[in-house]
């Protein structure tokens, strides 16, 4: 299917998939670019997310990984190419009718209020959700804050939690909002002091594996990588430069050299 698009069109073999492991596409991107004032900054992204997947996004700083995310989630329009969820073209449906569907993004930089607490950031992020009528979607927040070890935290300020912990609030607030279907998560480790990393990791790990969610992360630390991802995309001057295991990713001579002289 090279018609850029169908869903669907990503090969099994090249993009390190194998067959018996194949789910379901809950993302599929075709031919995705996107240019500002005439310049490219994604060209021809063609990748598919199965179900319950979970592929890491990395690349050099300005290779395109947060363009990538702010076209899937809506807060740009493509110029070109097509967006799939669960088979549905979303490629020019408002930010607000994605996350409907299932869709829900972290920042790089973290976003939480400083003056309200856990338990009112993860209420709020339960109203938004009710008037998106995912009501059905929607979890209670004490189970959100349990899901992400926050529950000794709910009354505390945002101001006063860790920045750790409010990464873990920002994930608790997308499970509140009813993201059901792909979380994308930019740099979610960014900002957070190397001794808090492997809780993070392991609260992502569990929403990814016990929970079964489909997850496309920006994350530079290849060691958290290597205990979380399925497939490594390797994003490089607005092109997808690889897709495949962790393992074959880090042996790929391409990705290599496509971070020589860039510091990662
Ligand atoms: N709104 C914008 N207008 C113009 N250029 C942009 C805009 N957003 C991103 N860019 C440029 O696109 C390139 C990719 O940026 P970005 O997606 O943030 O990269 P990454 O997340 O991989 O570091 C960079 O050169 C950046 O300056
Ligand atoms: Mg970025």
């Amino acid at each position: 299917m090279a018609d850029g698009l169908t869903p669907g069109a990503a090969d099994p073999v090249s993009d390190g998939r194998t067959p018996a492991a194949r789910t379901p596409d809950v993302l599929t991107l075709t031919g995705l670019s996107w240019s500002v004032g005439g310049s490219a900054i994604l060209s021809g992204v063609d990748l598919a997310v199965g179900e319950g997947e979970f592929v890491a996004v990395i690349g050099p700083n300005g290779a395109g990984k947060t363009s990538l995310f702010n076209l899937i989630s809506g807060l740009n329009r493509a110029s070109a190419g097509r967006i799939f969820l669960d088979g549905a073209d979303i490629t020019t449906e408002a930010p607000h009718k994605r996350a409907r569907r299932g869709i829900g993004r972290t920042f790089q930089a973290s976003s939480v209020f400083p003056t309200m607490t856990v338990a009112e950031h993860v209420a709020l992020a339960g109203q938004v959700a009710a008037k998106r009528h995912a009501l059905s979607r929607a979890a209670t927040g004490a189970d959100v804050l349990e899901r992400v070890r926050l529950t000794e935290k709910s009354g505390a300020l945002a101001a006063d939690l860790s920045h750790g912990d409010k990464r873990k609030l920002e994930l608790a607030m997308l499970l509140a909002s009813g993201a059901e279907r792909l979380l994308l998560l930019d740099e979610p480790m960014a900002g957070v002091a190397s001794g808090d990393v492997p809780e993070l990791v392991d609260v992502i790990r569990t929403l990814h594996r016990a929970e079964g969610r489909t997850v496309l992360m920006v994350e530079h630390h290849m060691e958290v990588l290597l205990g979380l991802a399925d497939r490594v995309a390797v994003m490089h001057h607005g092109a997808l430069l690889a897709i495949d295991t962790p393992a074959r990713i880090m042996a790929d001579a391409r990705v290599q050299e496509a971070y020589v002289g860039d510091a990662l």
